[in-house]
């Protein structure tokens, strides 16, 4: 079977999944490990931000699929914050965690770490959050499970998503007035 084959046979007949069971921040939280190797440089010997930026995109989308048991498509990187240098040698670990689900979407909050194994120093290089969307078959956009919090924690880290996701209303709302605005130029 060729691998094309096998990736679409793969994604047909999907198990069903019971959108009235709800699932924690806990159930899907992800850890994501890799080396900084010689491939990963950027031309001053330091980790280049698009390997960052992708090993990122791979980590959160786990979360995402683990919570949907769906593929998912990534809709949008809502912020990426690169705080400091990855230099090759380090490990880098990416942790994520779901922070808001919508009826098909879901917003992954990322944390990203270097650490020096040899003076086990360890910094903070980036943090992003970035969202998903659930497919189906017909790569259309599907509904998934709830976020149902855990604990009084979990309830707060999703109640500050959601603080955050109607302010990102807002601001895409006026992000386009001002656009229509511009175009009158
Ligand atoms: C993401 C995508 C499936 C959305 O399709 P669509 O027809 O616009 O779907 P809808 O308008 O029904 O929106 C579906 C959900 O996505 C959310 N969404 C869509 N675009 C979004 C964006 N740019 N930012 C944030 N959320 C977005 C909607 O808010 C909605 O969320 P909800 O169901 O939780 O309320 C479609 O735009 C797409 O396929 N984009 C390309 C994805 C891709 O190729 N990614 C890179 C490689 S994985």
């Amino acid at each position: 079977m060729n691998p094309f084959e096998r990736i679409f046979n793969r994604y047909q007949n999907l198990p069903p999944v019971d959108l009235t069971q709800g699932r924690s921040i806990a159930y899907s939280r992800t850890a994501t490990r890799r080396m900084m190797e010689l491939i990963d440089a950027n031309g001053q010997g330091n980790v280049h931000g698009g390997v960052v930026m992708r090993l990122v995109d791979d980590s959160a989308a786990i979360v995402a699929i683990k919570h949907c048991q769906r593929s998912v498509v990534t809709a949008r990187v809502e912020t990426f914050n690169f705080l400091a240098p990855a230099f090759i040698g380090d490990m880098v670990t990416v942790n994520c965690e779901m922070n808001f689900v919508g009826r098909t979407s879901m917003e992954v909050a990322v944390d990203v770490t270097a650490e020096d194994l040899i003076t086990r120093e360890v910094r903070k290089i980036a943090s992003s959050y970035v969202i998903y969307v659930a497919i189906d078959e017909q790569r259309q956009p599907t509904p998934v499970p709830p976020l149902t919090p855990a604990d009084d924690e979990e309830r707060i880290v999703i109640e500050r998503a959601r603080v955050r996701r109607t302010l990102r209303k807002k601001i895409d709302e006026e992000w386009a007035q001002a656009e229509r605005e511009a175009e009158k130029i």
